[in-house]
């Protein structure tokens, strides 16, 4: 069995230590997919629960001032989402006090259903853009639009950063952090630090603060989609597409380990790619303010599934752990992109944590036959069980990335698979040893084919003696 770790992970601005890398296998649960898909399923009368969430919304804003009465607050909310036009909301709010003239009352809400105007499954998305309002309501300086995401930590919103007009992302992280003191020192060391990165590869920070009750990082806004909604759709992605992209987060992690930040949560659903096609990296600086514990307590309680990224060294709670752990979660990446299989599954986080730390990886090109060999090789290399068996820096992963990406075989990946063979073929000639036959091994299918010429060979042989014996 194998726990997480109690170390608070440490800011590590030093000098960056060999890494060990990890590997880790998910296998995404509908779970996660609900989990990521944003507002909830509707629940009784959407009529009615966006009601009482405007009416709160409205409490919590002042209520009685002028202009944001319940009625003003819906007309906005429609007309911003584009649902219906204003004079549409004019007609309904016409009919509203018609109808209170004839003593017969009927809200806004239900008008504009009865109307066709807004259907019922609007109303349930309106709703949950009112409860993320109520929720960033406190922020200062920002309008939020809606509720963009959800992941086992935090809530994620869209927002309007009213002084610059641009769309911002709003994370918006659960009020228990918040009385954990080590957790906000960690979070806003974090937050500095990722604010000094600038790279088109990695989502900006903008800002982190605390507003009531809730602490909060700004961030550029991403519109388009995660590496996990392409895997989820496609199950395997195209082989030069994944490297395209796994070179633009060995570039962006580049940049932060110089920088002497380490992510610590590489994996696909940070991994978002803009309508232009631009990856960016997301959450850089976030990962390091929570514990591995906090972090797999959090997922372990959301049913999300497991680790299946983590590096060995975070698995073991290693204070200090280097460029090599964020490659290993990129090679554990990549090998879900390519494979469609997470590395390492089980059934809880336990399982697959053991086998992160023990289990012999499948080679990728054994579950999907059609990847070259370069590929399968880097792969291996970056998810090598000992950090310093894997890639030191992405520099040099980039090398070999650029060398498969040109049809050429990589340079370091293959060069430390030749000495491995190399020592495994001075192994055999010093000892004899049953080596189980594996036909799904290249190398078997050629000790096969020699085994079947000596054969053959022994045969003609001894044909030509029983003939030379026969014919004396
Ligand atoms: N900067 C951003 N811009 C747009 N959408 C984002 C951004 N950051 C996160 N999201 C969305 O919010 C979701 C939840 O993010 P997060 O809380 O980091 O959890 P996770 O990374 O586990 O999915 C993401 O899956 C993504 O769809
Ligand atoms: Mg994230």
């Amino acid at each position: 069995m194998v726990s997480m770790s109690e170390n608070v992970r440490q800011p590590d601005l030093s000098g960056l230590p060999p890494t060990a890398r990890s590997e880790d296998t998910v296998r995404m649960g509908s779970g996660q997919l609900n989990a990521a898909s944003g507002s909830g399923a509707p629940s009784g009368d959407p009529a009615a629960s966006l009601e009482a969430a405007a009416e709160a919304l409205q409490a919590q804003m002042g209520g009685t001032k002028a202009g944001t009465n319940l009625d003003t607050l819906v007309s906005r909310l429609v007309v911003d989402q584009g649902l219906a036009t204003a004079d549409e909301v004019a007609h309904c709010l016409e009919q509203a006090r018609q109808l209170q003239r004839e003593q017969n009352q009927k809200s806004l809400v239900q008008l504009l259903v009865d109307n066709e105007y807004v259907t019922k499954r609007q109303l349930t998305r309106l709703k949950a853009i009112l409860e993320a309002e109520r929720s960033g309501q406190k922020i200062p300086g920002y309008r939020v639009l809606g509720k963009v995401g959800a992941g086992a930590m935090a809530t994620v919103y869209k927002a309007k950063q009213l002084s610059l007009d641009r769309l911002v992302a709003i994370k918006l992280l659960p009020r228990k952090f918040s009385q954990n003191p080590q957790f906000i020192d960690r979070f806003y060391a974090e937050g500095r630090a990722a604010a000094q990165l600038n790279h088109p590869n990695i989502v900006q920070a903008y800002d982190v603060g605390k507003a009531g009750e809730y602490h909060y990082f700004v961030m550029e806004y991403v519109d388009g989609r995660t590496v996990f909604d392409d895997i989820t759709k496609q199950k395997r992605m195209n082989e030069k597409e994944a490297i395209e992209l796994i070179m633009q987060m060995a570039d962006a992690l580049l940049h932060a380990h110089e920088r002497g930040l380490i992510h610590r949560d590489v994996k696909p659903k940070n991994i978002m790619i803009n309508k232009e096609g631009v990856a960016k990296l997301a959450d850089m600086g976030l990962a390091r303010a929570i514990t591995d514990k906090e972090a797999a307590e959090a997922e372990a309680g959301k049913a999300f599934g497991t680790p299946y990224y983590i590096s060995p060294e975070q698995i073991r709670g290693e204070k200090v752990v280097g460029p090599p752990a964020d490659i290993y979660s990129l090679g554990a990446t990549l090998y879900h992109m390519l494979t469609g299989n997470v590395p390492f599954d089980g059934p809880n986080p336990s399982a697959v944590m053991h086998k992160h730390l023990k289990a012999e990886l499948v080679p990728p090109d054994h579950v999907n036959p059609k990847l070259s060999t370069g590929i399968s090789e880097i792969i291996e290399m970056m998810m090598a069980k000992d950090p310093k068996a894997r890639y030191q820096s992405c520099r040099d992963l980039l090398v070999d990335l650029k060398a498969v990406r040109e049809g050429k075989s990589p340079v370091l990946a293959h060069r430390e698979q030749t000495s491995a063979l190399a020592g495994l073929a001075s192994m055999e000639a010093a000892a004899v040893v049953e080596v189980p036959q594996d036909a799904t091994r290249p190398d078997a299918g050629i000790r096969a084919w020699m085994l079947w010429t000596l054969v053959a060979l022994l045969a003609v042989s001894v044909t030509i003696n029983v003939v030379q014996v026969l014919a004396r």
